[in-house]
């Protein structure tokens, strides 16, 4: 049996109705591995982090809570439609973009543009090894050198593995639901590119989900390097900054009118407009 599995839109409708019907599919709380994510990118001072398969944002908004910049892409509609609504109720629209996208398609960002990238669960649904590689490679491409990719997948040593329906090498439709379990050879494989930091183990749910848990991280470039695509974005780190400090002090509800004309009239001087 190959791994090059057809996939078909099943998967999405399937998603879909689960959304639609249940306001916290995975619970209200984020998972741990996004609390142990958060300590990491405290750490690493990331300010921005690109949000894939972020389902109904139980970890999106922990992350925003916190004061990231949350970029949260999933296919499922019903899902992103959620986030968006409870972003404007918490008041975190400044901090959290929802978007419907389909991960087997390239990223809609441009190079380099992201201090880390986050997943739970999203590389063990229903995609192929070589649509895991792309989306891999994709991900390298929107990082700035030095970030930070971390992702969970069920592992090979979880209790379903091998159970249900098989439909390509270590994939299986259990209860309705596809997944590619991982091996720690996979990981390795896959990592091409990447400086692969850790592969730790974690429980999930009651099941209990046996999910490997995974650091890389993009090799930096020289600046000088004919081959660094992030050149011409060497000024993005510190205009992420101050874009984050302009989205946090013009939200709504934050500063009042006189105060925002002040802040916008600063910022316009600074960069050198005329006011
Ligand atoms: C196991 S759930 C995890 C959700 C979320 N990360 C969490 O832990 O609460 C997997 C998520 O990936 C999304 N997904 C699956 N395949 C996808 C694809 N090809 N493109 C984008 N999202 C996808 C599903 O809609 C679902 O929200």
């Amino acid at each position: 049996m190959t791994s090059e599995h057809k996939s078909n839109p099943e998967q999405k409708t399937h998603w879909e109705a689960v959304f639609s019907q249940k306001a916290a599919f995975f619970g209200e709380e984020p998972s741990d591995f996004a609390k142990k994510s958060l300590d990491l990118f405290r750490r690493e001072d990331v300010h921005s982090v690109l949000e894939l398969g972020c389902g109904q944002g139980r970890d999106t908004f922990l992350f925003a809570r916190s004061g990231l910049r949350v970029t949260a892409l999933d296919y499922a509609e019903a899902a992103v439609a959620e986030i968006r609504k409870r972003a404007a109720a918490d008041r975190l629209s400044a901090l959290v973009i929802a978007q419907s996208h389909d991960v087997r398609q390239p990223l809609p960002f441009p190079d380099c543009g992201f201090d880390a990238c986050y997943s739970h669960m999203l590389l063990c649904m229903e995609l192929s090894t070589a649509e895991i590689a792309f989306l891999l490679g994709e991900i390298l491409r929107v990082l700035r050198p030095g970030g930070l990719a971390v992702y969970s997948v069920r592992s090979d040593l979880d209790k379903h593995y091998r159970t249900g329906i098989q439909l390509g090498e270590d994939i299986y439709k259990i209860g309705g639901f596809v997944v590619h379990f991982f091996t720690e050879e996979k990981i390795k494989k896959l990592a091409k590119g990447y400086d692969l930091s850790v592969i730790d183990r974690l429980k999930e749910g009651s099941l209990p989900r046996d999910l490997y848990c995974v650091t890389m991280r993009k090799r930096a470039v020289s600046e000088a390097s004919q081959d660094n695509p992030c050149k011409e974005n060497t000024m993005s780190a510190p205009l992420n900054r101050f874009q984050d400090f302009m989205d946090a002090s013009l939200a709504p509800g934050v500063l009042d009118q006189k105060t925002k004309q002040l802040v916008a009239l600063g910022a316009a001087l600074a960069v050198g407009c005329d006011p």
